[in-house]
This record gives structure tokens, sequence and C-alpha cells, in this order.
């Protein structure tokens, strides 16, 4: 049960500064990936630098680097690219660049973060053999760092990514078949698990008992939902140019996500709207001008209409639920209270709610 909303205070933005004591290891990471053995292929070699090089905000691997020093107490700044901690951290940000690959395959998408995709650029068979040569040098990595347990991890993460963005396909165009509990269901699989995989292998790797590291995971769990609760709020509260993609864009794929699930619930009526939304959207792949007037026109009413509701604020409580749950999780493990990576991890947390990407 949500506390009232009033209750909420807007999380400080984060102050990236904090970060620069660990920037030498954040670098660590990208040259350590940058530099595995290149591929013979120049379409492959084009698009490996192109995902591999667009520097995205490297979150994964960060509160991995921040949660390994809250654990051990070891410091994990100024790592170098081949120290196995780095190695370690690096794996999942492999493996979330190949689902960015795949997943814009799938989408259909020619821009991410306003930039051309690989798909856009190179065609969808280089960027679908592109994201499984990621997934095969993480498997790479993975067998050199010599953890059956962590290679473990990351198996489940790969069933578990698939399982949930095909749950997110079956779901599609279907208001009645989405509920909450199928909501949590496809996070935690196309979101939660990458985030409950980076956790619980840093226990691992430390050699921390398996209670505390299914923890770690159920953390990332957590995590994980506040960051898709995160990115839904995007779909509505940020301009097409800022977010580069529609705004809107879930609903038009079908997507019914978390502020219109709080919005139906509100404001059943919004329903026939959306079914407009669905019907319009599924003919706009005939494409006439007619249809594409009419899906914009029944997009902004939808909007306007979810904009009356509380469903944003409610949206991005959740959220913030859902990072606290985490952080209460993750505090109760630490050896020492007192962490300065630890109060940046929960800074970097907390201030997801508030990012514009
Ligand atoms: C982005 O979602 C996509 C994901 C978080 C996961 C995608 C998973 C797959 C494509 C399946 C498995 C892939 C591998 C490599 C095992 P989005 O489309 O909602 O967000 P976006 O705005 O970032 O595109
Ligand atoms: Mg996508």
């Amino acid at each position: 049960m949500m506390k009232p909303l009033s209750a909420y205070p807007t999380p400080p933005l984060f102050d990236a500064s904090s970060l620069l004591p660990w920037h030498n290891s954040q670098e660590a990471v990208v040259t350590f990936l940058i530099n595995q053995n290149p591929p013979a292929s120049r379409q492959l070699l084009q698009a490996f630098k192109h995902s591999v090089g667009s520097r995205g905000k490297l979150i994964r691997p960060t509160l991995g680097l921040l949660m390994l020093e809250a654990l051990s107490g070891d410091s994990s700044q100024q790592l170098s690219e081949a120290d196995p901690r780095i190695q370690l951290v690096a794996v999942s940000e492999l493996i979330h660049l190949a689902t960015l690959l795949h997943d814009d395959v799938l989408d259909e998408a020619d821009t991410r973060r306003g930039k051309p995709t690989v798909r856009f650029t190179l065609g969808n068979h280089t960027a679908i053999l592109a994201g499984d040569f990621l997934l095969a040098k993480a498997s790479g990595i993975l067998a050199d760092l010599g953890n059956l347990e962590i290679v473990r991890i990351y198996s489940n993460v790969l069933a578990a990514l698939c399982d949930g963005e095909l749950l997110q396909h079956e779901l599609c165009f279907d208001a009645t078949a989405s509920t909450w509990e199928r909501y949590q269901q496809k996070n935690h699989g196309k979101t939660g698990s990458l985030f409950a995989a980076t956790l619980e292998s840093v226990g691992r790797w430390l050699g921390y008992p398996n209670e505390a590291c299914l923890q770690l995971h159920a953390a990332g769990l957590d995590f994980g939902m506040a960051f898709q609760l995160t990115d839904d709020l995007l779909d509505y509260s940020i301009d097409a140019a800022t977010l580069g993609k529609p705004v809107l864009d879930d609903a038009r794929h079908g997507i019914v996500n978390a502020p219109l699930l709080f919005a139906l619930e509100e404001s059943p009526e919004l329903d026939g709207i959306l079914q407009g939304v669905f019907t319009l959207a599924q003919a706009v792949e005939g494409d006439t001008t007619y249809t594409t007037d009419a899906l914009e026109t029944a997009c902004q009413q939808l909007k306007q209409g979810l904009l009356q509701t509380q469903t944003l604020e409610k949206t991005k409580a959740l959220a913030s639920d859902y990072t606290e749950k985490a952080l209460t999780t993750l505090k109760s493990l630490l050896p020492d209270r007192h962490s300065p990576a630890f109060e940046v991890l929960a800074q970097l947390m907390r201030a997801n709610t508030q990012r514009q990407s």
C-alpha cells in the first residue's frame, strides 16, 4: 500500500561529481570491452564499435563496482582493465548492449538516444549477429573468470530476458490480460533480471553466504522495477525530441505500462480511448494518411485523459517505494553501515526516478 502522494519528497538530482573517484574504474570497463579481440568482418567490427563505443550511462557496472566496494570494504576505485572485478561488472554491460541491439530489431527502431541504431545503419542481419557476438564475448569472459555459480546466474539472465521480452509481446494490445501481476513478471524478466544478476554476482564473487546472495538478487529485481517504472514515466513526461522516440510509444506498440494501469484503475472510461489507440496503431501498419492522423489525435486524447488522473505521481511514488525497498535490503547486508561507496550507490539509485533518458 502506497503512502499518501504528498509524502514523497522529490529526490535531489544526482551530482555526477560523486562518481569521480570511480571514473577510472568506469573507464577501465569501457577499455576492457573495446579491447576484446576484434572480429574479421567489417560489418561486425562497425556494429561492435557503434555499440560498445556508444558509452551509455554504464549504470549496471557502476552499481556493481559500488556494491563490490560496499560489501568488501576494498576500494573499487582506480581498478585496471586487467582486474577480474572490472571484467566481472563488464559482463552486465555487454549483455545489456546485446539486448539493445536485439531490441531495436524487434521494435524496428531507427534511433536510440537520438542516434541511428545499428539495425538502421547496418541492417537487421548485422544487428542480430552483433548482439550474438557480444553474448559470445560475455560467455568467454565468464569462462575466464572461472566461477561456475556466476556462469549459472548469467545463463539464467539470458533465459529471463528472452522470457520477459516475449511475455511483453504476448500481452501487447490486450488491456485485459495486462494485469499488475503480469506487469511485474514482465519487468522482472526484461529489466530486473540483469540488475539482479549484477548485484548477486558481486556477492558470489566475494563468497557471501547463499542467503545474502539471494537478497542481493531480490534487491536487483526491486531496483529493476523502479528502473522500468521510470522508463514508463518518460514515455509520458518527456518530449519526443529529448527521448529520441515518439511520446506514448508504448501505447502505440500495444504495451500497457504502469501509467496506463494506474490511469485505467482511476478512470476506467479511458479504456475506450486506449482501445481506439490500439486499433488505429494496428491499422497504421497499412499506413494511410487518414489512420496516421487519427492515431495522433487518439494519442493526444489518451495523453490528456491520463494527465487528468494522478497516474504519473503514483508511478513515481511506486518507483520510489521499490528503490527504498532495494536500498533497505542492500544496507542490511553491509559489514560497515558507513560506506562511502554505498552512499553514492544510494544517491544513484534514488536519482533514477529523476532521469530524463
Ligand atoms: C528495452 O526495452 C529492452 C530490454 C530491456 C530487454 C530486451 C530483451 C530482448 C530483446 C530479448 C533477449 C535478448 C538477449 C540479447 C538475450 P524497451 O523497448 O521497452 O526500451 P527502449 O526504449 O530502451 O527500447
Ligand atoms: Mg525498444
